[in-house]
């Protein structure tokens, strides 16, 4: 391969990557695809034990996969995962903020009414998706501006731009995110001449575990709600994990390095349909 092959610049070879939330169903896949394109990846979440399985059956080998447990709207904890990261591989290239979810107590129940949502519930979930990627770059960020081309990609959603009806607080957390990755970018290339990017994507509808009795029967046919995303979304289904990890591989590389700023949809249509 010479270094005029365009397929090279797609390559993370040496890069070190933190995924929050990466032993997750999305964060998994996109881990899995960032080892692929060549990267060693940092699996992050709660559980010590969940993040050392997954890491270990990701790169049985152990040198290109590390799992490191801690919450992301912690901090100190943050601060020892950077370091904890820092000893294995000397450095951090990039992150992924993937850590987040919806909280049921944010959306609002058929006939509740939209004044009645439970304002400890509202503060949860804007707590986990924004503070919970604004606190992660804010720690792993000095060590990202440090790399030869530091990168974040933001895990937003559909929510974040279109309404989806009952979805409450996460569509207001992550419509947070979306404003938090046009801003850090701004700053970022201002101040680094463009060499550090900031970009998210915005996933249409997966099957993880956080959505997926909204989605699914036990049975594994449809919801009506299923129903309904999917009539939505011109692809005709709901997206494979594995879909996200190009995007993101994308938007980490040299290919997209004059890229920042970004939302990026990987929605099989649902953002661009007009719904006939
Ligand atoms: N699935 C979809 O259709 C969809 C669509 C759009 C956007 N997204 C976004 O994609 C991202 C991944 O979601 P997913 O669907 O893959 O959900 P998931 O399978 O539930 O994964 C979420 C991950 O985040 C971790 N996490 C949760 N709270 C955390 C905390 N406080 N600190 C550290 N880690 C935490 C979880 O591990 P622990 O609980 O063990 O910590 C888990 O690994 C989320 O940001 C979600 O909002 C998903």
């Amino acid at each position: 391969m010479t270094p005029s092959d365009p397929s090279a610049d797609f390559r993370l070879d040496g890069r070190v990557v933190v995924v929050t939330g990466g032993y997750g169903v999305l964060g998994s896949a996109m881990a899995r695809g960032l080892l692929g394109a060549g990267a060693a990846v940092v699996l992050l979440g709660r559980s010590a034990e969940k993040a050392e399985a997954a890491a270990a059956d990701l790169d049985p080998s152990g040198e290109r996969a590390l799992g490191v447990a801690a919450d992301v709207l912690d901090p100190d904890a943050l601060a020892a995962a950077r370091d904890a990261v820092l000893d294995r591989f000397g450095h951090v290239d990039a992150l992924v903020n993937a850590a987040g979810g919806n909280v049921s107590g944010a959306t609002l129940q058929p006939g509740e009414s939209p004044f009645g949502l439970d304002p400890a519930a509202w503060r949860s979930v804007v707590d986990l998706n924004l503070h919970g990627t604004i606190l992660p770059t804010q720690v792993f960020g000095p060590a990202l501006a440090d790399a030869e081309a530091g990168a974040v990609v933001n895990i937003s959603s559909m929510a974040a731009s279109r309404v989806i009806s009952r979805v409450a607080g996460y569509s207001v957390a992550k419509a947070g995110v979306d404003h938090f990755t046009r801003w850090m970018a701004v700053e970022l290339a201002k101040q680094t001449g463009g060499r550090v990017r900031v970009n998210a994507v915005a996933p249409g509808f997966f099957v993880a575990e956080q959505n997926r009795a909204l989605l699914l029967n036990g049975d594994g046919s449809l919801t009506e709600r299923g129903a309904d995303i999917v009539a939505h979304t011109p692809a005709g289904r709901f997206g494979e994990s594995a879909e996200v990890a190009g995007p993101v591989v994308f938007l980490l590389s040299h290919a997209a390095r004059f890229v920042t700023g970004a939302v990026l949809p990987v929605d099989g249509g649902f953002s661009a349909y007009g719904g006939f």
